[in-house]
């Protein structure tokens, strides 16, 4: 593996301040980015991933904005242009997860998991895709394999991540041309506590049951592992993925 692939890039990852966000974020520090922005609503998560990246000897620097908010995501753009001009990666990662069946679901909780998960993508592409235009770069999005299969109460959650991967498709088809290549992963499990909205009724060994019966390989995934995908699909080892859905979920929905 080349330990480089990033150097000289400039790259934001969106809600970097915990979680999956955080790990690649650190991964590509890790691999030479020449600066790694960390943007996240959550302004003591966002400072220490950065502070942590430049502990190991990275470079990053945080930047606290809600992607769900135009103004905010505007604000993003300004800081971004002013700071480099340019940006080579694009990480959208944000997301929300909350638990109900339709017919206990607020639409005020509908609309903020679209605008969390979904309408953030939209603002950030929006934004950030012009300063990629000039020379190219590469966009990769967060869905889930909760896009790709029912799940018990979590429909405002799996019909967000599965709009992510065909808005994921839409960005291939209108920008490959441009040089920007597009994808996007699809997490199974994650302990990051972010799955900790649908759980809450379950004890932490009922859980571990569940996921080993669920989940062929037996366990969850560490976020480096979801880094790992994530940096293989903004990396030029990837040269010729473009729309691309990256499952990588420990066989889940392979026998679901
Ligand atoms: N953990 C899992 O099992 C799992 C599985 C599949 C997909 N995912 C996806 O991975 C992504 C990251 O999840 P995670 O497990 O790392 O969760 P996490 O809760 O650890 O991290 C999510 C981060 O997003 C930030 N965030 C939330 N709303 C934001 C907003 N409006 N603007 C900016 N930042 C915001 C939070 O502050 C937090 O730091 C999400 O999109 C999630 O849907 C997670």
């Amino acid at each position: 593996m080349s330990t480089a692939r990033f150097a000289g890039k400039v790259v934001v990852v969106t809600g970097a301040g915990h979680g999956i966000g955080r790990a690649c974020a650190d991964r590509f520090a890790a691999e030479g980015a020449e600066d790694v922005v960390v943007v996240d609503i959550d302004e003591a998560g966002a400072e220490e991933s950065a502070r942590l990246i430049r502990e190991r000897g990275g470079r990053a620097g945080a930047v606290v904005a809600d992607v769900a908010d135009e103004s905010s995501v505007d604000s993003l753009r300004r800081e971004l242009t002013e700071r480099h001009g340019r940006l080579d990666v694009l990480h959208n990662n944000a997301g929300r997860l909350r638990s109900a069946r339709v017919t206990e679901l607020t639409s005020e909780e509908w609309d903020l998991t679209f605008a969390i998960n979904v309408r953030s993508m939209f603002l950030v592409c929006r934004a950030l895709i012009p300063l990629m235009l000039p020379t190219g770069g590469a966009i990769v999005n967060t869905a889930s394999s909760s896009g790709l299969v029912g799940e018990a109460a979590t429909p405002a959650y799996n019909a967000s991540k599965a709009a992510i991967i065909n808005f994921t498709r839409q960005l291939a088809a209108d920008y490959s041309r441009d040089g920007i290549r597009a994808n996007c992963v699809c997490p199974g499990w994650v302990p990051t506590g972010f799955n900790d909205p649908v759980l809450s009724e379950m004890t932490d060994a009922e859980v571990a049951a569940m996921v080993t019966t669920m989940v062929p390989m037996g366990r969850q995934a560490r976020t480096d592992e979801i880094a790992a995908a994530v940096a293989f699909l903004a990396s030029d080892d990837a040269s010729y993925v473009a729309g691309h859905a990256l499952v990588v979920d420990g066989g889940l929905t392979a026998v679901r």
